[in-house]
């Protein structure tokens, strides 16, 4: 099979690209990467020689076009990712993530290429901290941010190519994702990194907010899921009913890493910043028998902090300048 993996320079996609070259030696994998601020040629190291990295943007049509022609599947995750960035400059979010999305799937339609669009829990708003409810395929969507807009319209483009055209596409909406390689400005390596660095976690407003957390890995495997027995023109939420409010998230990196539970800093809330996220995944269980492998979180969190230790050469260069980032928005 030849793959075409978009953002495969970024946190999930670099995973997701290290798990198929290690579980599927059939598959040939190309990477198509715009490199921006969040994207590291050094995360494909671990698959070096093993994969090609054609260094371009999803929003280029021609450049699109040649290299989806040559495949069989494209897996896309390339997008402008994080929330706080969308809410202090929202154009590379609509660029990438609607543009960019819209030039992806012309490509396949014309070349009749199987096309797979990773999306986000967001897209459906948030839920109260008591709402019984999770999310779930069929919750009306209701975005709160630019981030999370452009990925609900991106996934609108997708379901509309789809049914009109007849594009062989799925959806997967997954909740937050941890692991290695993700990029410091995100809030579980933000908060590793400033421990390291002898700096307090910056918590967002009351830190009552919850998020479902899963490993990357039990991401990418459900994607593999989907590929392989998903059906066409269905969406897949993707969870591991991994619920933690920040405040606690916070605590447990601390005492992880033998710091007191109470040693962080409250900073200023993210304007409009969803409360709760839930996901339930009954479908993707039940229809697709995925499991996930990475069932305890303070676990993960565990392994997550020494990968962090250890690897400091990968995100040093960026933590400065997303600090400096931070510090404009007094958080
Ligand atoms: P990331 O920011 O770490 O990586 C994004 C990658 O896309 C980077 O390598 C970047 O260089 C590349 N990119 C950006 N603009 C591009 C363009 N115009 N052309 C080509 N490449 C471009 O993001 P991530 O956290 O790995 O997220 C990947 C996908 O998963 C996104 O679509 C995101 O919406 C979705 N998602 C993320 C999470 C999460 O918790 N991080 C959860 C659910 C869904
Ligand atoms: O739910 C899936 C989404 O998860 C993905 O679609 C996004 O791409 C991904 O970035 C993530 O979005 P969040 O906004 O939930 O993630 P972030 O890591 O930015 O923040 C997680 C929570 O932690 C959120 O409630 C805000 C809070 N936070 C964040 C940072 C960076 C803090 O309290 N302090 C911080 O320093």
């Amino acid at each position: 099979m030849r793959l075409l993996v978009t953002g495969g320079a970024g946190f999930i996609g670099s995973n997701f690209v290290h798990q198929t070259v290690r579980e599927r030696p059939d598959v040939h994998v190309t990477v198509l990467d715009a490199l921006t601020y969040a994207g590291d040629e050094r995360s494909l190291d671990p698959v070096d020689g093993k994969v090609v990295l054609a260094k371009g943007d999803i929003a280029d049509p021609d450049l699109v076009d040649t290299l989806v022609k040559d495949v069989d599947l494209v897996v896309h995750f390339a997008a402008e990712s994080h929330n706080d960035n969308s809410l202090h400059d929202p154009w590379p979010f609509v660029r990438t993530n609607v543009i960019g999305t819209y030039q992806l799937l012309e490509a396949v339609r014309r070349h009749d290429v199987r096309f797979h669009h990773i999306s986000t829990d967001e897209v459906y708003g948030d839920l109260e901290l008591d709402d019984p409810a999770r999310f779930t395929p069929d919750t009306p969507y209701n975005p709160s941010s630019p981030y999370s807009s452009t990925k609900a319209s991106s996934d609108l483009l997708v379901r509309a190519w789809a049914r009109s055209f007849g594009v062989r596409a799925t959806i997967s909406n997954c909740s937050n994702n941890y692991g290695p390689f993700q990029h410091v400005e995100k809030f579980i390596p933000r908060q590793i990194t400033n421990v390291i660095d002898g700096v307090r976690p910056k918590l967002y407003g009351t830190g009552e907010n919850v998020r479902d957390w899963i490993h990357v890995e039990d991401h990418n495997s459900a994607v593999w899921s989907i590929i392989e027995k998903g059906r066409l023109g269905e969406t897949y939420l993707i969870g591991a009913d991994g619920e933690v409010d920040n405040t606690t998230v916070v605590e447990t990196i601390l005492e992880l890493m033998g710091q007191g539970a109470d040693a962080y800093d409250r900073v200023n809330d993210r304007p409009g910043h969803d409360l709760r996220y839930a996901i339930d995944a009954t479908k993707l269980r039940t229809e697709l028998g995925w499991e996930p492998r990475y069932r305890d979180f303070r676990d993960g969190l565990a392994a997550t902090i020494e990968w962090y230790r250890t690897h400091e050469s990968w995100w040093r260069p960026q933590k400065d300048a997303t600090e400096a980032r931070y510090a404009v928005l007094g958080r």
